[in-house]
């Protein structure tokens, strides 16, 4: 849906009004251009007094007569939401903004986040990443069931396994016989035949000779190698072998060569969760240049998307997105203390009153042996810190037995609350109804004993926050980035201060809107008006969709 009400074309010119009185109400106060900004979805006339300089503003379709002693300095039209992205993106996707809800493990972006954002016409990934395949698919037909005959967009997530291949297996199954149409693979460091193959079925030839595809891969990276693997067309060797195994037919494989992977890429800057921390001033150029360079090889037919994520928790941040040539953005940490997000009101309460830095590095659950990190909330939890001692344990030494006696008392009494034999009864009694392999490897490594002792503790951190433990709420692990207290800087004070007030639609309606007004500020600024720093600020408020 395009918003209406609009002029063809902002007009930049000098013209001089001559021998007619200013008949509008123009509006010459000091306060002007912080209005006009405010009114951003509204045609704007600018004029200058020229005996005082003064800047006044008008609104409407039309431009008002001047007189003598007043420019005209710009009509500009008015500037929407619904556009500061890319109208393909919007017409790909069947959605009204170029805003989307990233998914959060375990479910977090739950089945009800991925609603309200559909039915507000916005894109959500559900969070499958860490739910078993039975609770996905169940996930997924309920999300289907309520969405039914609207034509609603939604995806889910397909994280990488390395350690499991057959999980993403699996999930595509899933993905491919629900008819899921949009799927974020995120964790990639390599591609594997199941995100091929849901990229590459069903692509076909339209009419009109372009390529159509009937699923939409986002791919989730922070690197210019990764996404490589994924602007490109999907490697031959992968696709021949799933037409030998009778995934893709050759239509299919000979169309899957003239068309990138995947058509949306998020890069991802200093997010919750995996990051590599980089900024996304820096880093979304680069993708950029990367397309280019893709582009160039490749004469792609439709040009990729490529959105921004990381660190984007206001207005100012989505405008400096869109700003910088982003298609779409993709929010997570403050999505998480939403209502509708599947985690506890302790976990909420403790993400709304973090600040910009209360957010640390901590050691993955998933790539603990490899040291990966994960971006955590710091405040009012001690998980940080108590993993990251268990993750230098790890590096130093063979196997627990090597830990000094004092040490293991300390991390039992601080750490795990339980005697480390009582967690390793635990853990094997948990692999050997699961992967017995990993049971028989610990018994035989004891350095693999004890990565698997340890991330019970990193594992575990996470339910606990999910299901609001009060007697581990030191524990909580609770993914999260800077992007959380900006936004509560942001909030404060306004009715997005309150969690109940927090939905998701409202969240992403409140930065999409303040995006605008900021857009506004700016293109003001960028025609050498006197733009004051308010008309850069925008608080939030209720708004309807
Ligand atoms: C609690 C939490 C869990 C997340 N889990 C996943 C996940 O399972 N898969 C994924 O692709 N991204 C995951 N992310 C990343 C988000 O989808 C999103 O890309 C990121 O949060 C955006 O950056 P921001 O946190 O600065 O807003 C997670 C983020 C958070 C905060």
């Amino acid at each position: 849906m395009m918003p209406a009400n609009t002029l063809e074309n902002g007009a930049v010119d000098g013209y001089v009004g001559r021998n007619v009185e200013l008949d509008v109400a123009a509006d010459f106060s000091a306060n002007a251009l912080v209005a006009a900004a405010a009114r951003c979805r509204e045609a704007v006339h600018i004029f200058r007094s020229e005996p005082t300089g003064r800047i006044g503003v008008s609104f409407g379709d039309r431009v008002d007569a001047l007189a003598n002693d007043y420019s005209h300095v710009a009509s500009l039209p008015g500037v929407y939401p619904e556009w500061l992205g890319s109208s393909e993106f919007l017409e790909t996707h069947g959605v009204r903004f170029p805003y989307t809800s990233g998914a959060m493990a375990h479910g977090i972006a739950s089945p009800r986040l991925v609603l309200a954002m559909a039915r507000s016409e916005l894109l959500a990934f559900y969070g499958s990443a860490g739910v078993a395949p039975s609770d996905v698919e169940a996930n997924i037909l309920a999300i289907q069931s309520e969405l039914a005959n609207t034509g609603a967009s939604w995806g889910s997530d397909l994280i990488h396994t390395p350690h499991d291949p057959t999980i993403e297996d699996t999930l595509v199954d899933l993905y491919l016989r629900h008819q899921v149409r949009r799927v974020s693979a995120s964790a990639f460091m390599r591609l594997t035949p199941a995100v091929v193959r849901y990229a590459c079925t069903g692509l076909s030839l339209a009419p009109d000779g372009t390529i159509r595809r009937a699923n939409h891969l986002f791919a989730k990276l922070s690197r210019a190698e990764t996404a490589r693997l994924f602007m490109a067309p999907a490697p031959a060797e992968i696709v021949s072998a799933l037409v030998q195994r009778g995934l893709l037919s050759e239509r299919e494989a000979t169309l899957a060569a003239h068309v990138p992977l995947a058509g949306d890429i998020t890069v991802e800057a200093d997010s919750g969760g995996h990051t590599d921390n980089r900024p996304l001033t820096a880093l979304l150029p680069a993708l950029f240049e990367l397309r280019a360079e893709l582009q160039a090889t490749h004469r792609f037919a439709r040009a990729i998307r490529i959105g921004a994520a990381g660190g984007i928790g206001t207005p100012g941040g989505v405008a400096a997105a869109f700003g910088l040539g982003a298609a779409y953005v993709m929010t997570g940490s403050t999505n998480q203390a939403s209502v509708e997000a599947g985690t506890s009101e302790l976990a909420k309460e403790m993400l709304a009153a973090a600040e910009l830095t209360d957010v640390a590095m901590a050691p993955s659950p998933d790539m603990f042996e490899m040291g990966v990190k994960v971006q955590v909330l710091k405040r009012g939890t001690m998980f940080a810190g108590r993993a990251s001692l268990l993750r230098e344990l790890y590096r130093a030494h063979a196997s627990l037995e090597d830990i000094p006696a004092e040490t293991v008392a300390r991390i039992e009494r601080e750490i795990f609350q339980r005697p480390l034999a009582d967690v390793w009864a635990e853990t094997r009694g948990f692999f050997a109804g699961r992967d017995a392999r990993e049971v028989e490897r610990a018994e035989r490594d004891p350095k693999h004993k004890m990565a698997l002792v340890f991330r019970w503790y990193i594992g575990l951190a996470s339910h606990w926050a999910i299901q609001g433990v009060p007697g581990r709420k030191t524990d909580f692990q609770i993914w999260c980035g800077p992007a959380m207290g900006a936004f509560n800087r942001w909030a404060k004070g306004s009715f997005l201060a309150d969690l109940p007030n927090r939905s998701v639609v409202q969240i992403a309606l409140n930065l999409l809107e303040g995006a605008a007004v900021i857009t506004r500020a700016q293109q003001f600024r960028s025609i050498g008006l006197p733009v004051p720093d308010a008309a850069f600020a925008y608080a939030p408020k209720p708004l309807a969709c």
